[in-house]
């Protein structure tokens, strides 16, 4: 390979498969992952590196929304390659200098992982040699509360995440749990929600005539309402 340090990225884990087990330093201690997780829904996400502006825009934009997370019942873990004093400094710096869009004096509550060796971002895929061999590019990584990879995202280095998309999938997927349905394109709570598809013949007629609260377009495509109210009511902590 030309140009290119060759890093091993050991494994990339895949939606439906167990969060792989670590335990690692952190800006709030020790934690093991995600095992002391278990019961709430955990996002785990990675970032290139401290003191870089990208990444101070959206921890400054993560920290500022991490109480609608909570009340969603998801706890936030962040993870760069840096070690963990770089972590405290770039944290304290964020607090202390950092005005950006409104948002200033923020403190990162969350833990932030230290990984020098890399082992938690090769176990998770978030070292992508094509992109950079000594950064990790943005992941995103949605676990539900057994533990189990339910949403995975990607972006470069290059490029900040959307964090209300971010907020979006969580809602998105808890309310698919919570209801058994589907959400669809560009789907917002209180939108429409999509019906598991007829699985018989008299089912797809039924609902093709149904004058009640099902909406089909064809018999594989049908749509209820679920009031945003109800989606949150059902999801979210008092
Ligand atoms: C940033 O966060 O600004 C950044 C980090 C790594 C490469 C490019 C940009």
């Amino acid at each position: 390979m030309e140009n290119t340090v060759e890093v091993k990225t050991t494994s990339m884990p895949r939606i439906g498969d167990k969060a792989p087990a670590f335990k690692a330093v952190t800006t709030q201690g020790e934690i093991d992952f995600p095992k002391q997780y278990e019961g709430s829904w955990v996002i785990l996400f990675s970032h290139p590196a401290d003191f870089t502006p990208v990444c101070t825009s959206e921890f400054m934009t993560f920290a500022s929304m991490e109480e609608r997370f909570a009340k969603a019942n998801c706890k936030l873990v962040g993870l760069s390659v840096d070690g963990l004093y770089s972590h405290i400094a770039w944290l304290r710096t964020i607090k202390e200098k950092i005005e950006y869009r409104g948002m200033k004096d923020v403190e990162v509550k969350f833990p932030l992982i230290e990984d020098i060796t890399m082992e938690v971002a090769k176990k998770y895929g978030m070292m992508q040699p094509g992109e950079s061999a000594t950064k990790a590019v943005r992941a995103v990584f949605f676990i539900d509360p057994k533990g189990i990879i339910r949403t995975i995202l990607y972006y470069p280095l290059s490029l900040g995440r959307n964090f209300e998309e971010i907020y979006r999938v969580l809602i998105a997927l808890q309310t698919a749990d919570a209801f058994s349905v589907a959400c669809p394109a560009d789907w917002q709570p209180g939108d429409d929600v999509i019906v598991p598809t007829a699985g018989s013949c008299g089912v797809a007629k039924e609902r093709m005539e149904s004058k009640k609260d099902i909406k089909c377009y064809d018999w594989f495509f049908c749509t209820k309402k679920l009031g945003k109210d109800e989606v949150l009511q059902k999801i979210t902590k008092k």
